[in-house]
């Protein structure tokens, strides 16, 4: 992230793009897909995108570019002089900050176990996590050598903590000596090298014995496996995926020049974003179809790709090379998302608390060891401990899904409101699309004012009531 603005429209679409696509569209969206019904989360997914989706992602870089201010800041400059409830709006730039610090721990968690897997990989015989190899787990349980090797991996307690300080340790130097530029320099190169390679694995996949069953349930909608959870999991995924309902979005339209074309370059990061995560769930899914059936699919989990990646890894000659190449590009994907997290944090804590940023980068540390290392024992020491437990749909939730759900199907939602209340009521839909349409033409003018007006608070309330399990 740039704090003097982006010199260049192609600037603001790399960087928020490669903040937008990481870990949410290769790790979240396959398994999430999976597990709520193949084709009918895709669906869903792709009409909230359209509506929801959108109208919010152009919204906070306009609310950005207005105010020229991170979310606390452009609440704050545009909820100026209003009394009442339209004054009280501002707590919503607060909660817009506070959702990275939720996310930033799990995001290094997960992070570190791709770290791990670079070297998993590229340390043992590929032939190890072949579909057939089944392995006898640490509690005597037997499972399929790859599944065995990731549940004993996550919940041994110090390689996790290990591969996570390491992840960690290497997202802090780049932010604190700031050299995000060259990370993100780098990820011009390799982003695109991902987005074939991941191409290429889906042909691949498309040639696996039983892969057919795989792509339909992907692709073709089962309207008996809609229910309202599929609509919470879609939205969370959504607002994770496009990194908005987090105040990341308003920063970057800060940043951005008052000349450059708001709408098409919202467009682009909408584009890409949509097409990684669709390709990653075109490469998993009917891979996990081909090597465990339709069941295995439903009862997928956060280890989806960790378990199903090296297993078509290990069926093809040359696979090995291919896999170390594929968990780096997915570490570099993770790497940027989290700079943009971390980046994020560092500036609000430094303006909100008054401290230097040093000392906010210290603060940050100690925030993420603290809660990652909470979230990492949640697999080993602390498996009994269930935070949700006192909701009967999230009894047995361990501790790093109940952080991702907070965060993406509770606080996300809330955050979202609040912005669809100062555009549509603070600001006013007149004001924003003015700045929207300064220098270009806008197509879906009509239908980002029916949502904000009309479709995104109350769907928003509907879906936090369902996720809170105050509605069933
Ligand atoms: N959008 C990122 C992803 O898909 C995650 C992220 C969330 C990044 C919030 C920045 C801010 O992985």
């Amino acid at each position: 992230m740039q704090k003097d603005g982006f010199t260049s429209k192609i600037g603001f679409v790399l960087a928020a793009a490669g903040s937008a696509v990481g870990l949410g569209n290769i790790w979240r969206f396959p398994y999430l897909a999976a597990k709520h019904g193949g084709g009918i989360f895709l669906l869903t997914y792709l009409v909230l995108l359209l509506t929801f989706g959108y109208s919010l992602l152009i919204a906070e870089n306009c609310i950005g570019r207005m105010t020229k201010r991170g979310p606390i800041g452009a609440y704050r400059k545009l909820c100026r002089g209003k009394r009442g409830f339209l004054g009280s709006v501002r707590i919503g730039g607060w909660i817009n900050a506070f959702v990275p610090l939720v996310i930033v721990p799990y995001y290094c968690v997960i992070g570190g176990w791709v770290t791990k897997y670079v070297f998993a990989i590229g340390g043992n015989p590929i032939a190890f996590f072949a579909k057939d190899a089944v392995a006898i787990r640490a509690d005597g349980s037997q499972a399929s050598a790859s599944a065995a090797y990731f549940a004993d991996f996550i919940s041994s307690t110090w390689e996790p903590l290990l591969y996570f300080l390491l992840f960690m340790t290497i997202l802090v130097a780049v932010v604190a000596f700031g050299v995000e530029k060259g990370v993100e320099r780098f990820n011009k190169i390799l982003m695109p090298i991902l987005f074939i390679m991941i191409i290429g694995i889906c042909i691949y996949c498309m040639f696996l014995p039983n892969a057919q069953e795989g792509f339909r349930y992907y692709l073709m909608p089962d309207l008996s496996k809609f229910s309202y959870m599929t609509v919470v999991a879609a939205m969370g995924q959504l607002f994770f995926s496009l990194s908005i309902a987090m105040g990341i979005m308003i920063t970057y339209g800060s940043y951005m020049r008052k000349q450059d074309d708001l709408v098409s370059s919202v467009n682009q990061v909408e584009f890409f974003d949509t097409s990684v995560a669709f390709l990653a769930g075109m490469m998993i899914i009917p891979a996990v179809v081909a090597f465990g059936g339709k069941q295995a699919a439903e009862s997928a989990g956060v280890g989806l790709v960790f378990i199903t990646m090296p297993q078509v890894f290990a069926s093809f000659s040359g696979g090995q090379i291919v896999g170390i190449a594929f968990f780096i590009l997915v570490l570099f994907a993770a790497a940027t998302s989290a700079i943009s997290l971390l980046e994020t944090n560092v500036q609000t804590i430094s303006q909100e608390l008054l401290v230097s940023r040093r000392r906010s980068i210290v603060i940050c540390v100690v925030e993420i060891l603290a809660i990652g290392v909470i979230t990492i024992l949640g697999y080993s020491v602390l498996k009994h401990v269930h935070p949700l437990a006192f909701i009967a749909k999230y009894r047995s939730m361990d501790i790093l899904d109940t952080l991702d759900f907070l965060s993406n199907s509770v606080l996300m939602p809330i955050a979202a409101i609040f912005t669809s209340i100062l555009v549509v009521a603070v600001v006013g839909l007149e004001k924003i699309s003015r700045e929207i349409k300064q220098n270009t033409r806008w197509v879906r003018e009509y239908s980002f004012q029916l949502c904000m007006c009309v479709v995104v608070i109350p769907c928003l309330l509907v879906v936090l009531l369902h996720a809170t399990g105050l509605l069933n």
